[in-house]
């Protein structure tokens, strides 16, 4: 039932700040960008979600890394940042900005991360980059969840990006089981150990009709710890870089 695979994601480039030399009023017609500069293009549009003098949420991989750097290279003067992850907080330390324990800031006004997939009710799949466990816990302590991506990551039913799930070790196999009885079919990500100590179960082959529903029902398996469906706790804002700027969908 379980096969070996690769991680779901591959490590992507990330191009530095001000380095993409387009302009968003470019036609369209000529120009083409790649998606780590439409990812840029997010990113730098997230920092007007911004106020100073704030701790804001930060969430984990390729997009938010360069928010991380768009964030330090505008000097915005904020007090720090809740980190979901190891690798975001070693990359805010990195430039100099304080990372605080969730548990000593209470809510927090604003929450930045990416998304393996958005529908257009912003309801996503996350956990690509494994660190889907802290990402939700910091999207629930936060009022505004603002998510950034590549104009790729929209879809019309999620699924296609096969769904992450964090397991406790000694349950990957029932829980696989039981997402087979869901119609899944669930891949053992191997190497892979999440910052909380646990695994991570890619489950293919779902056609996501009812986020909320699946989300509560996986959820409820002994064993799992977090499912990477974001719908109960969706998007408020969802900024996706194109060829010809940003668009916003709310
Ligand atoms: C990490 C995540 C990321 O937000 C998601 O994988 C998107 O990553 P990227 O910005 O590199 O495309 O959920 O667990």
């Amino acid at each position: 039932m379980l096969m070996k695979t690769v991680p779901a994601k591959a490590g992507t480039v990330v191009s530095g700040p001000r380095k993409i030399g387009i302009s968003a009023r470019t036609s369209a017609s000529r120009l083409t960008i790649n998606a780590d500069q439409k990812k840029q293009l997010a990113a730098e549009a997230a920092l007007k979600y911004v106020d100073e003098d704030t701790i804001i949420g930060i969430g984990t991989g390729s997009t938010v890394n360069l928010f991380i750097d768009a964030l330090a290279a505008r000097k915005l003067r904020i007090r720090g940042a809740v980190s979901s992850s190891d690798s975001s907080t070693a990359r805010l330390k990195s430039h100099n900005i304080e990372v605080f324990d969730l548990n000593a800031t209470g809510d927090l006004d604003l929450y930045v991360d990416g998304a393996d997939e958005s529908d257009r009710h912003l309801r996503l799949i996350k956990g690509g980059g494994a660190a889907l466990t802290r990402e939700k816990i910091v999207a629930a302590a936060s009022r505004r969840f603002v998510c950034i991506a590549d104009e790729s990551k929209l879809v019309d039913v999620l699924g296609r990006f096969p769904l992450p799930v964090e397991v406790i070790p000694m349950a990957r196999s029932y829980v696989a089981r039981q997402l087979v009885l869901l119609g899944g079919h669930p891949v053992w990500r191997e190497g892979t150990i999440t910052d909380n100590g646990n695994l991570i179960l890619d489950v293919h082959n779902l056609h996501i009709v009812d986020p909320v529903g699946l989300e509560t029902t996986i959820n409820q398996i002994a064993g799992v710890v977090t499912v990477g469906l974001f719908a109960k706790r969706k998007a408020d804002v969802l900024i996706l870089g194109t060829p010809t700027g940003v668009k916003t969908l709310k």
